[in-house]
């Protein structure tokens, strides 16, 4: 079975991937900075799945790090989730976005390359498409127009310098995901979403008002030209989407391929909020806000490229997503 590093491994996404790696028989290790995550993610990891992934406390900016790993360890293949995420948070700091993201997969990329590690798996976004795209999203859209974030435009910098570095070795192969929004937990409930500080997406914002660690909750507009005047997002289920690098990996192919990852469905917040509600049995704190700068009405994915060529379709629902967060909640 493959060795696969896993950047970012104790993050929110990169924990739920390594986790089903582990239980598809792959050895995962994880190279982390913890900057926004936790050293006892491993703990988790390891009672799940019996495992404990090796761990490197290592930053991608520092490139004799990275290599040494890559160099002392026989890797198969990458999935690269490590990068800053808040896109807020990038307006206000667009240099430590370019010198985290870019930076530190330049770095990575370059150690693939000099110790002849050539699969690799890139967690994107679906913010690569920018303010000028309607849904439904496909692949063929053109990306890198109107990116509302420097959050955005690493991703969309990355996808390119991902594909000028397979063009230029025609050893390497990479599968790029793009990823709509992401919720829910593993089943286990031992694992879920936990950004140190302020978050900044719905469902941390919804989990921390159900703790009543923020007051309330504040709906981003509900005069939008949506069906309820909220916004509409396709949400993921985590399980799902991790699952869908398990697929990306086997499938991986000569050059560079880019895959959607979304359930296809839309979901408002108003409709989140019912639901959470419903499913949790309590009210949540809320009144309607203006609308956050940059948001737009609509977003969901067309994933039928995923399902063709991949074999992978989220099969999870919001609710199952809201019941899984619920869990985790209570061992938090
Ligand atoms: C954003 C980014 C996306 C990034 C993703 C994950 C944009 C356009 N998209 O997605 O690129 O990959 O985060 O980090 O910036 N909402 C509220 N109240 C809140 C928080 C959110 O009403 O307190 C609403 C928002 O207006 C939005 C929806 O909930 O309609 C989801 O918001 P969020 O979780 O932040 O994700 P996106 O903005 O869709």
């Amino acid at each position: 079975m493959k060795r696969v590093l896993v950047t970012g491994g104790t993050g929110y996404i990169g924990s739920h991937t390594a986790v089903e790696l582990i239980r598809a028989g792959y050895e995962v290790l994880i190279l982390d900075n913890l900057f926004n995550s936790k050293i006892t993610v491993l703990d988790k990891i390891e009672k799940i799945t019996g495992v404990r992934p090796k761990f490197f406390k290592v930053d991608l900016k520092n490139y004799m790090e990275t290599e040494k790993v890559f160099a002392e360890n026989e890797i198969d293949s990458v999935i690269h989730f490590a990068g800053l995420k808040a896109v807020g948070e990038s307006v206000e700091k667009p240099l430590d976005y370019y010198e985290n993201n870019i930076g530190g997969t330049v770095n990575l990329l370059k150690a693939m390359i000099e110790t002849q590690v050539f699969e690799l798996v890139f967690s994107s976004s679906a913010a690569v498409y920018g303010e000028q795209a309607t849904p439904v999203y496909n692949e063929e859209m053109a990306t890198g127009v109107n990116i509302s974030s420097p959050y955005g435009w690493t991703k969309a910098m990355i996808e390119q310098i991902i594909k000028d570095t397979a063009k230029a070795n025609p050893q390497f192969k990479a599968t790029i995901l793009r990823y709509f929004n992401p919720i829910g937990a593993d089943k286990s409930g031992l694992i879920g979403e936990d950004p140190n500080g302020r978050p900044n997406n719905l469902m941390p914002i919804v989990m921390k008002v159900y703790r009543g660690e923020i007051p309330e909750l504040v709906i981003y507009g509900d005069d939008y030209p949506t069906e309820d005047g909220s916004c509409v997002r396709d949400y993921i289920h985590v399980t799902d989407l991790s699952k869908g690098h398990l697929r990306a990996l086997e499938k991986i192919k000569e050059g560079v391929s880019v895959y959607n990852l979304g359930s296809g469905k839309g979901t408002s917040v108003f409709q989140i909020i019912q639901a959470f509600e419903e499913i949790s049995g309590k009210e949540l704190p809320k009144k309607v806000g203006t609308r956050r700068a940059g948001d737009l009405p609509e977003f969901y994915a067309d994933p039928s490229l995923a399902e063709r060529e991949l074999g992978w379709k989220a099969k999870l629902g919001v609710k199952d997503a809201i019941l899984d967060t619920l869990r985790y909640l209570e061992n938090l």
